[in-house]
């Protein structure tokens, strides 16, 4: 079977790589001509743990091209994983999917089944099913199936290896049956429904896991006017089989390129309909404010950051990837900068992106060390397991005003207590931090 990729981003290409592992050979195509010449030359054109170990197994069966005749002309199955950003008034932006899926009707010289990777609407691929028809030429049979992705960035080649379930919304047994025969290495869960179900299937998920972090966020900051500790709520709360361990970690709020821009897709698409999503709308509220939450409690330190030297620790998302998008770093930053702070910023691999965003106006540094040095306050912002693991000391030791507000709960509270540092972070009280030293950095502000 010839296997077309239509975009090669963090979708895309982790699925062509993760075909590729399971035998097939896969042809991926972009527009981007400089991330298809960096593929052609192996080079990873984002950050993906183990992507390149296994793209470099597998280069033998993998073809990157930039010429869409060629891409569309014979495949048998076409997945179209291009992006399908936030618009204005937050509805999903199907620019790039509709372009990529007319040039298919188009260009195709045999039946193909066109899979759709990237999240849509509910009914996308039913108007998809139209532009075809308008725009093949009638000797040729498509079909549109949704099969949405489910990959976490950080961990995507895992998940595809070992898909949680894989969602087929197909019209046809025939479409399923090839389906299944391309996944088949996979060794997953199918669950095999109508395309208008797979398509709400990708965007419920994804906002009940957003509903779920901004649900933790906001016991988090009742947490901290109560003095009960978030950490220990969520590990009390994840036991329960019905409520379960993961997204109950708070912090400031989810990022990337999914849950901010699907929670507002759906509630658009709601709206739209007539039917307000109140419980998704409360999300997103809660995680607008929660992105801010560490420059309202710096507030209590210093009224104005003019002047001051900040600390920025982690850029990304989250950790294990080099992804900016809607990051916490994209709405602290700026917010200091303009206040007159001193920005320095250290992240083990966002570093280079961010400079595409600001190249001149904050200090990049090598390590965490050089980053605190004279700083008088210091945020962390993602989760990155070197910030986790480092001497916490360190703080006291390299920082002039030691302040830290940890954003990401790195540290056990029981390894900050009683150090030398005001440390303040999502939920959780210090119980026993001196009143003297904050006594003594508000003094110290005052003098300088
Ligand atoms: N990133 C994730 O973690 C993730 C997870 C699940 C689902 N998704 C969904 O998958 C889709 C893709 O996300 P992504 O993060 O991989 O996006 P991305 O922005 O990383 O990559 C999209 C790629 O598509 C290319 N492209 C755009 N128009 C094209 C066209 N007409 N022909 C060929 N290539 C084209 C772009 O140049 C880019 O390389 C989105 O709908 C997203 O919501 C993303």
């Amino acid at each position: 079977m010839k296997l077309t990729i239509i975009g090669t981003g963090y979708v895309g290409l982790v699925t062509g790589v993760c075909l590729a592992e399971i035998g097939h050979v896969v042809t991926c195509y972009d527009i981007d001509h400089i991330r298809i010449k960096k593929l052609q030359d192996c080079i990873m054109p984002i950050f993906e743990p183990g992507l390149e170990d296994m793209f470099n197994k597998n280069k033998e069966h993998l073809r990157f091209i930039t010429d869409h005749k060629e891409a569309y002309s014979n495949s048998d199955v076409v997945f179209i994983c291009v992006g399908t950003p936030e618009k204005k008034d937050g509805s999903a932006n199907l620019k790039y999917l509709f372009d990529a899926v007319q040039q298919v009707a188009e260009y195709a010289q045999k039946d193909c089944i066109i899979v759709i990777k990237s999240t849509v609407p509910v009914g996308t691929g039913d108007k998809l099913e139209e532009i075809v028809s308008l725009k093949s030429n009638s000797m040729v049979h498509f079909e549109i199936a949704s099969n949405p992705e489910f990959l976490s960035q950080g961990t995507a080649i895992y998940d595809t290896m070992n898909a949680s379930r894989i969602i087929l919304g197909v019209k046809s047994f025939e479409v399923e049956q090839v389906l299944k025969q391309i996944y088949d290495g996979f060794g997953q869960k199918y669950v095999v429904t109508d395309r208008r179900s797979a398509e709400m299937i990708k965007y419920a998920s994804n906002d009940f896991l957003a509903l779920k972090i901004s649900y933790i966020n906001e016991i988090a900051n009742l947490c901290d006017f109560t003095g009960a500790n978030v950490d220990d709520v969520a590990i009390g709360m994840g036991y329960d089989p019905r409520i379960g361990n993961r997204f109950l970690k708070a912090g400031i709020g989810y990022g990337g390129s999914c849950f901010p821009k699907d929670t507002k897709a759906l509630h658009w698409l709601a709206s739209f309909n007539d039917c307000e999503l109140k419980t998704i709308k409360a999300a997103i509220d809660v995680n607008e404010n929660q992105k801010i939450k560490l420059i309202k409690k710096a507030r209590k330190y210093y009224e104005s950051f003019r002047g001051l030297t900040v600390a920025v620790l982690g850029l990304t998302f989250k950790p294990g990837t080099d992804d900016l998008r809607e990051a916490p770093s994209l709405q602290n930053i700026p917010i200091l900068l303009e206040d007159g702070a001193k920005v320095k910023v250290w992240d083990p691999i966002g570093m280079d992106n961010f400079k595409k965003i600001y190249p001149n106006e904050i200090r990049y540094c090598n390590s965490i060390e050089e980053t605190i040095k004279d700083a008088d306050l210091c945020l962390i912002l993602t989760e990155w397991s070197e910030i986790a693991a480092m001497e916490v000391s360190n703080f006291s030791l390299f920082m002039r005003n030691a302040i830290v507000l940890d954003g990401r709960n790195c540290f056990d509270i029981q390894a900050v207590m009683g150090k030398n540092f005001i440390y303040e972070s999502i939920g959780r009280k210090v119980v026993g931090q001196s009143s003297d030293l904050e006594e003594n950095i508000f003094n110290n502000e005052k003098a300088g």
